[in-house]
């Protein structure tokens, strides 16, 4: 069913991979192309934009690559400005941006605590900021990226606080907006086989699959799928929503 982002205009934040293979923000980057939007890729590191934007282009799609650090305002309003300058509007923002953190609570710094908010929440709400004036023009949709860490005990101190911030900052932008017609949604997901949990290496990746009910790896196109969803019309009277996308984990007891 392609096409179900026709005519939007996006900006999907983090959009490239860490390392080789596939991130959940350039496999997200890739399906909004396939499925007709054209795509604002941005990353702190140019060249990992750039990467999942040469992809775009291999298959026909419409993408260009943009550098910001999305934990500062003023790169998140130039940002937006590039989207709306390129392609004349801005339909979708998609807050993929997002760094692990495991210190257990007694490990912890205050230095890792406040660079792990800053990064996986304070740039939500700074992007949000920046691309609202533009959606308020015809509506749209903001999606999050947060993490089953928000939602059940994995040990990891500031990234649980962050990504369970992330789910509380959409139910108040999603109520905040709805009567603008734009909704606001998180993905949650679990343990999907990313560059960003590469250092787990092959046993811990064999581990991550076992554990999951479902018994098959995810990969970044799961989470890519659901952001379609939640991006599309489709999802038009969802707002304000946790879609989890982890194979069934959290639906187990230790
Ligand atoms: N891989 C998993 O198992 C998993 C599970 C749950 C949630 N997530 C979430 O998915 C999201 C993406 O993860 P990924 O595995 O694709 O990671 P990744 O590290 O491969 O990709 C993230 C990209 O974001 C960019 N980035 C980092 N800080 C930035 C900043 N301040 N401004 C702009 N760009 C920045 C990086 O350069 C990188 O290219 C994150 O929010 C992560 O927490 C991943």
């Amino acid at each position: 069913m392609a096409g179900r982002l026709a005519n939007k205009v996006a900006i999907v934040t983090g959009a490239g991979s860490r390392g080789p293979g596939l991130g959940n923000g350039k496999a997200t980057s890739i399906l909004f192309a396939r499925e007709g939007a054209r795509v604002l890729c941005v990353d702190s590191v140019l060249e990992r934009a750039e990467e999942t934007v040469k992809e775009i282009a291999r298959e026909g799609g419409d993408a260009s690559a943009g550098a910001a650090d999305v934990t500062r305002a003023s790169d998140c309003r130039a940002m937006v400005a590039a989207a709306v300058e390129r392609y004349g509007r801005l339909d979708i923002l998609h807050n993929n941006v997002g760094i692990e953190s495991r210190a257990g609570i007694l490990e912890v710094s205050e230095e890792e605590w406040d660079r792990v908010m800053a990064v996986d929440l304070k740039s939500m709400m700074l992007a949000s900021q920046a691309a609202i004036p533009m959606l308020l023009e015809r509506g749209g949709a903001i999606t999050c990226v947060s993490s089953i860490a928000a939602l059940r005990g994995h040990q990891r101190t500031a990234y649980a606080a962050a990504k369970a911030g992330v789910i509380g900052l959409v139910i108040t932008l999603a109520e905040q907006l709805a009567p603008k017609r734009i909704r606001v949604n998180a993905i949650a997901p679990g343990q999907v086989w990313t560059p960003m949990v590469a250092y787990h290496g092959e046993p811990g990746r064999e581990e991550r699959r076992r554990r999951t009910p479902l018994g098959i790896e995810g990969t970044a196109w799961d989470i890519g799928w659901a952001a379609v969803y939640l991006a599309s019309d489709e999802a038009r009277w969802v707002t304000g929503q946790t879609l989890i996308v982890d194979g069934g984990l959290t639906l187990t007891t230790r």
